[in-house]
C-alpha cells in the first residue's frame, strides 16, 4: 500500500486519467492525450498521403493501375521493334496466352489478335490496358498483378507485331475496325504524355 502523500506525488508527474461527464448506456470513456508514437504514426500517414497523391494522381509519375507505367502509344510501338523485349513477350505469350488465343494469335476462346478488329480498342495503349485490367466478366484475365509491368509491356509489344497480320484460319473478326494511327501522330504523342490518351481516344 502506498501512503497518501506518495500517491499525490505520483499524480503530479503523471497526469491523472480524465473521464468526461457523458456516458453511453453506462459506458464511459477516457479523454487522454495520444501516446507520442501514435501521434507520429498518424502525422506520418498524412505526410505519406500528400506525397502519394502528388506522385500518382497529380503528376501521374506512376499510373495507379497495376502493371502500367504511363507508357505512351509511341513508347509501346517503339518497344515492338526491340528484339530483347519481343523475345520476352513471345515467351510470356507462349506460357500464358496461347491456350486461349492460339500460338499465332488466331483466336480460340479469346478473339483473333491478328486482325484489325478489336472489341476493347486496338491502339497499343488500349491493348496494354486490356492486358493489365482484363475483361474479367468475359473470361479474359487481368494480368497486371500476375505478370508485373515488364512482362505486360513485353507481351503488348509482341501483340503489336501480330496486329494486322491476318493469319490464315483465324477466328472471324469481332469488335470494331482499328486502323493504326499515322506515324506523325505517334511522334507527336511521344512528346507529351497527354497526347497519347487523345490519340487513343480519337481512334475509338
Ligand atoms: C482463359 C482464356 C484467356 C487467356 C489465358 C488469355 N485471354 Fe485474352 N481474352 C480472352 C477472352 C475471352 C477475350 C475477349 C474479351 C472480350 O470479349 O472483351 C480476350 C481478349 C483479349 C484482348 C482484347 C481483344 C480485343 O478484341 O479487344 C487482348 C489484347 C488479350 N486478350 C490479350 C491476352 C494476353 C496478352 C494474354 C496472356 C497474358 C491473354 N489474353 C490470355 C481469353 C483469354
Amino acid at each position: 500500500m502506498k501512503g497518501k502523500s506518495e500517491m499525490s506525488a505520483e499524480k503530479e508527474t503523471h497526469q491523472a486519467d480524465r473521464i468526461p461527464d457523458h456516458d453511453y448506456d453506462g459506458i464511459q470513456e477516457y479523454d487522454n492525450r495520444l501516446p507520442n508514437w501514435r501521434l507520429w504514426t498518424l502525422l506520418g500517414t498524412i505526410v505519406f498521403f500528400v506525397g502519394y497523391w502528388l506522385v500518382f494522381h497529380t503528376y501521374g509519375i506512376a499510373k495507379n493501375h497495376l502493371g502500367a507505367r504511363g507508357l505512351t502509344e509511341a513508347d509501346l510501338v517503339a518497344m515492338s521493334s526491340n528484339q530483347d523485349v519481343l523475345a520476352e513477350g513471345k515467351a510470356v505469350y507462349a506460357q500464358y496466352c496461347q491456350v486461349c488465343h492460339l500460338a499465332e494469335g488466331q483466336g480460340l476462346v479469346g478473339p483473333n489478335l491478328t486482325d484489325v478488329y478489336w472489341i476493347n480498342g486496338g491502339s497499343a495503349v488500349d491493348i496494354h490496358d486490356t492486358i493489365v485490367n482484363g475483361v474479367v466478366e468475359k473470361g479474359m484475365v487481368a494480368w497486371g498483378r500476375q505478370l508485373g509491368p515488364d512482362r505486360v509491356d513485353a507481351v503488348t509489344a509482341h501483340l503489336l507485331t501480330m496486329r494486322g497480320t491476318n493469319v490464315v484460319g483465324g477466328k472471324p473478326p469481332q469488335g470494331e475496325l482499328y486502323e493504326s494511327a499515322p506515324e506523325a501522330l505517334l511522334e507527336g504523342a511521344a512528346e507529351t504524355e497527354g497526347a497519347a490518351t487523345e490519340t487513343a481516344a480519337s481512334t475509338e
